[in-house]
């Protein structure tokens, strides 16, 4: 893990959020490869989610909802708290488990166990009243049931269709860590799949091996991944059975996506509370029922971590023998090519003839329109390639002598380090179509 995030602070993945003043309580940034890479994830997301399915479609619902629907949800209860003690001296709270008896800070005396709720709280509007607390939404999918109505109505969609929302989240998590595969501020890819009570079992299976490809489509090490079932005891409070897509990060198994069968939990809830008939009527069979819900719920964080640790590879010695550096150890990030921030990388053979420095940029005009591409023009050649292979970059273009006079490229491939020439007038259909093989 250490070196995943000494790479993702080195090359701009990753930041500490308020890092200038010693970071802020497990929150993050993301840099400008870090926010490609997840705009990578997201729109991969959406594309499997939304886009290639005609029974799915999308919302982006607020983040501020009325604090009606958390009651309603449950998420004020005691289903959506961690046991905790309390220091009576220093009032810093852990888990029992993980200290012995005395506080680990202080030394002082410790409360019983108590039960402290996950919800972040907020206060909306200039006065400060009970009537204007509210909180930030602790999952996305309760903007997708205040939207249920909506846009079932608007779009005269069917059971089974399904909803989906990829957003910000916020838990007051006891014990984040991991770097950010636990924080306070996250976000979510949620689908909601709403369904015939009697279907459950069919969706939820569907629903968990659908989830699991899109991962290996992605690239992710097929033994780097599982499915666990969750016992009786560690459901979440909504949910009737729940699995867990798994992934084996350098700590051990852990969780990145919940498959959930939510049953009526959510729209009778809401129904009841807030008086709206949620009901599904099917005039044809003349039958009504409260929906029940599939729900698929992915980390857009923890996906990044997933990808970025199992695209992680480090080479001792190096991969080229032919250069000074063969005694270093030589990083290269195999991301699928869908998610690399960096498509193609244009890069001068030498910066000190105008020609090709010209050419060079000519060739990266050209280019942006149509792949995220980079010019660079600093350090020797190899160098620029490793940097780019550290970065996850598929292909780097490098213009040099014969390129003035013959009108060619070399192409080289991150993987397999095979060098192509290609004309400069194929290049854009080249480089699409190695970038959708
Ligand atoms: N709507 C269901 C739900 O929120 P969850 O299992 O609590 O279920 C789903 O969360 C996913 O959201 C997790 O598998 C994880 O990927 C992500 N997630 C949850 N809490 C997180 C946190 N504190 N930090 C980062 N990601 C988190």
């Amino acid at each position: 893990m250490e070196k995943i995030v000494s790479l993702a602070k080195r090359r701009g993945f990753i930041n500490q959020s308020s890092e200038i003043y010693g970071g802020f309580a497990s929150c993050y940034d993301y840099g400008p490869l870090g926010v490609e890479l997840k705009n990578n994830i997201k729109k991969a997301w959406w594309h499997e989610m939304v886009q290639l399915r005609n029974d799915i479609i999308g919302v982006d619902s607020a983040i501020l909802m009325s604090p009606k629907v958390w009651e309603a949800s449950g998420h004020l209860g005691a289903g959506f708290t961690d046991p905790l003690v309390e220091c009576k001296n220093c009032h810093k709270r852990f888990r029992k488990e993980e200290i012995k008896g005395k506080c680990p800070e202080c030394g002082g005396k410790l409360t019983e166990e108590k039960k402290f709720n996950l919800m972040m709280k907020t206060i909306v509007g200039p006065v400060e009243d009970k009537a204007a607390t509210t909180y930030l939404r602790a999952e996305t999918c309760q903007g997708i049931y205040m939207n249920y109505e909506f846009v079932k109505d608007s779009m005269r969609l069917k059971i089974p269709f399904g909803i989906a929302q990829i957003g910000k989240a916020f838990r007051n998590e006891i014990t984040p860590g991991n770097f950010i595969y636990r924080t306070r501020e996250f976000e979510q890819m949620e689908m909601q799949f709403f369904i015939k009570p009697e279907d459950s079992k069919k969706w939820f299976d569907y629903w968990k091996k659908q989830r699991m490809q899109w991962y290996l489509d992605l690239g992710v090490d097929r033994k780097n991944l599982r499915l666990r079932e969750h016992e009786k005891n560690e459901l979440p409070h909504y949910a009737k059975k729940g699995v867990d897509i798994e992934y084996k990060f350098p700590w051990g198994w852990a969780e990145i996506e919940g498959i959930h069968d939510r049953g009526d939990w959510d729209l009778s809830n809401h129904s009841k509370h807030s008086g709206r008939d949620l009901k599904y009527y099917n005039k044809e069979k003349n039958e009504s029922f409260i929906p029940h819900i599939i729900e698929t719920s992915a980390g857009a964080d923890r996906s990044l971590l997933v990808f970025l640790v199992d695209a992680f590879q480090e080479i001792k010695g190096g991969r080229t023998k032919t250069t000074k550096s063969t005694k270093e150890t030589e990083i290269v990030l195999s991301l699928n090519k869908k998610l690399a921030p960096i498509k193609v990388a244009i890069l001068p053979l030498v910066k000190n003839d105008s020609k090709i420095v010209k050419k060079a940029k000519e060739i990266y005009d050209e280019i942006k329109p149509y792949f995220m591409a980079r010019y660079d023009q600093i350090g020797s050649i190899g160098r620029r390639y490793r940097r780019q292979d550290e970065i996850g970059t598929p292909y780097c273009v490098t213009i040099d002598f014969d390129t003035l006079k013959r009108n060619d490229v070399t192409v080289r491939n991150r993987d397999t380090m095979r060098q192509k020439r290609v004309k400069i007038k194929e290049l854009v259909d080249y480089l699409r179509d190695k970038l959708n093989e």
